[in-house]
């Protein structure tokens, strides 16, 4: 099965560092960062898992759960984390699945041969409340995943959600959005009051209050 942006999340139950998790329940009314590592106890994941508990606020304040994955068991997890808080001078708060047997790895297409029959790459999976799949990033073993950009997605998708614009390139919070070549100017005086700046008749930039 191929995995594609509006496809719904596929649900699982499975063992975590904090208990047996039911996915989509677990989701709830949240959206979802869930990310996958190719194992315990390497350098470069244990950076991310320890970037990823130091943003607990900036998640939280996207209504965004963080899901890790790795490819070990919960004891060994268990353990890790003591040295990813140690080194990353945190206190990490979010479970992390145990996929020893890599049956979810498998479910969400991040075993990648090329890289390794045994252990994920660095997958992203950004899920809304609905349980659609959003966007997804796929990384290599060796590359570390930049999470200013995973949280600069989470706010165009949720700003792209409650006003129908898209962002443009580097976009970030607070600055003009684009209104939808779909979008008429007639229905765009409507929904856009304030104006908008029409660099060509499809290149209309907009401020959002
Ligand atoms: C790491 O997390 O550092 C890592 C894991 C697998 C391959 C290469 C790097």
């Amino acid at each position: 099965m191929t995995l594609h942006l509006g496809d719904t999340a596929p649900d699982f139950e499975i063992e975590t560092t904090e208990g047996t998790i039911k996915f989509h329940d677990w989701i709830a009314d949240s959206w979802c960062f869930f990310f996958s590592h190719p194992a315990d106890f390497t350098p470069v994941c244990t950076t991310e898992m320890g970037r990823t508990a130091q943003l607990a606020d900036e998640f939280e304040a996207r209504n965004t759960k963080r899901l890790g994955l790795s490819t070990d068991t919960v004891g060994e997890h268990v353990k890790w984390i003591e040295d990813v808080n140690d080194t990353q001078h945190t206190s990490l708060d979010f479970p992390i699945v145990a996929d020893a047997d890599l049956r979810i790895a498998k479910l969400y297409e991040m075993i990648h041969p090329e890289e390794s029959d045994t252990a994920a790459v660095r997958s992203v999976f950004i899920i809304d409340p609905d349980k659609k799949i959003r966007l997804t990033m796929t990384y290599p073993m060796a590359v570390g995943r930049n999470f200013d950009e995973i949280l600069r997605a989470i706010d165009a998708l949720q700003v792209g959600d409650a006003n129908s614009v898209a962002t443009p390139a580097d976009w970030t919070k607070g600055e003009n959005v684009i209104i939808p070549p779909t979008v008429s100017n007639e229905e765009a005086q409507k929904r856009f009051p304030q104006g908008w700046d029409e660099q060509r008749p499809y290149l209309r930039l907009t401020h959002l209050s």
